[in-house]
């Protein structure tokens, strides 16, 4: 565990610029009147907004995160010093870390992987990049256009074959996915659902994956300290849970044997869960231990 995550360089903000953000900046646009806040950012030209308001928490405001590199200044005040973007290409590069080492640990083959939600696709096309074994994925998510970036990216990477899509709503899992997936990738959709909706879905996938089967999934923090900038004036109302909250709920869905990784900023927990059965579960160097 500790090698594979010594591969990953993450990002990580000063005890000083901590404490900057957490007495100045948060208080700030926490606190200012929203429609202050929106007008600049509106003149400003932000894209990150512009991306949110059209589609709060949508494909887009995740790409232009990724990425990290903006024209405008607010974007670049936002994206590339605000933690949310910092703590979620934090959960980019370990998501994408531990699905290599999933796919290279599978024995199906090819490997078979199912993206709940997937959006733009990088996480898994990442994956698919670094790991050595073969795999093929499905993403499923509810915009057409989410794919069609997702496809673009996946043939510049020479794995235009490799991916199928499917669009429509992972509540109806069940119904969508005709593949009996090894690995499943749940990352940055548990907090657009309700614990009874992520409930239903978890337990749709366990009655398709063989015993043993990996889940990826991912926690939020409140420690970003800027949700009620993001409810006010991005109109994105996330879920936080801890991973203990998630994991209770994909217990009941028959997953266990949790293995919960941090990153840096304490934002996200990436979690790996497996699929309970006879088979006795396969960590592959990820022992289980406590969030
Ligand atoms: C925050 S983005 C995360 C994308 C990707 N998983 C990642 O982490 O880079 C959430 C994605 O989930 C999709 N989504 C949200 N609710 C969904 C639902 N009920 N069914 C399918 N997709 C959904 C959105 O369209 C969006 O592309």
């Amino acid at each position: 565990m500790d090698e594979l995550l010594s591969q990953i360089e993450f990002e990580t903000i000063s005890p000083a610029t901590r404490l900057l953000k957490a007495a100045v900046v948060h208080p700030l646009v926490n606190y200012l009147p929203a429609g202050l806040l929106k007008g600049v950012l509106r003149l400003s030209r932000s894209e990150l907004a512009a991306a949110n308001w059209a589609d709060p928490g949508g494909w887009r405001s995740m790409v232009i995160s990724y990425n990290g590199r903006c024209r405008q200044w607010a974007d670049k005040l936002l994206v590339a010093g605000g933690t949310i973007p910092m703590a979620l290409r934090n959960r980019r590069r370990l998501a994408g870390k531990v699905l290599a080492h999933l796919i290279d640990q599978a024995h199906s083959d090819p490997v078979q992987v199912l993206c709940v939600g997937a959006g733009p696709g990088m996480i898994i096309i990442d994956a698919m990049v670094q790991a050595r074994r073969a795999a093929v994925a499905t993403l499923v998510d509810l915009r057409d256009d989410a794919h069609q970036y997702a496809s673009d990216l996946a043939r510049r990477h020479g794995l235009g074959d490799r991916i199928r899509f499917v669009t429509g709503d992972a509540r109806d899992i069940g119904k969508l996915a005709d593949c009996r997936p090894e690995v499943v990738k749940m990352i940055g959709i548990c907090e657009y659902l309700s614990d009874e909706e992520i409930g239903q879905i978890a337990s749709a996938l366990a009655g398709v994956m063989p015993p043993g089967g990996a889940i990826l999934f991912n926690s939020l923090s409140k420690s970003h300290g800027t949700d009620r900038f993001f409810r006010r004036v991005f109109g994105l109302h996330m879920i936080h849970r801890s991973p203990q909250d998630l994991q209770e709920i994909m217990a009941r869905a028959g997953f266990g044997d949790f293995v919960s990784i941090g990153e840096p900023l304490g934002v996200y927990h990436v979690i790996l869960g497996r699929r309970r059965g006879l088979q006795p579960a396969i960590n592959g160097g990820l022992e289980p231990r406590r969030p």
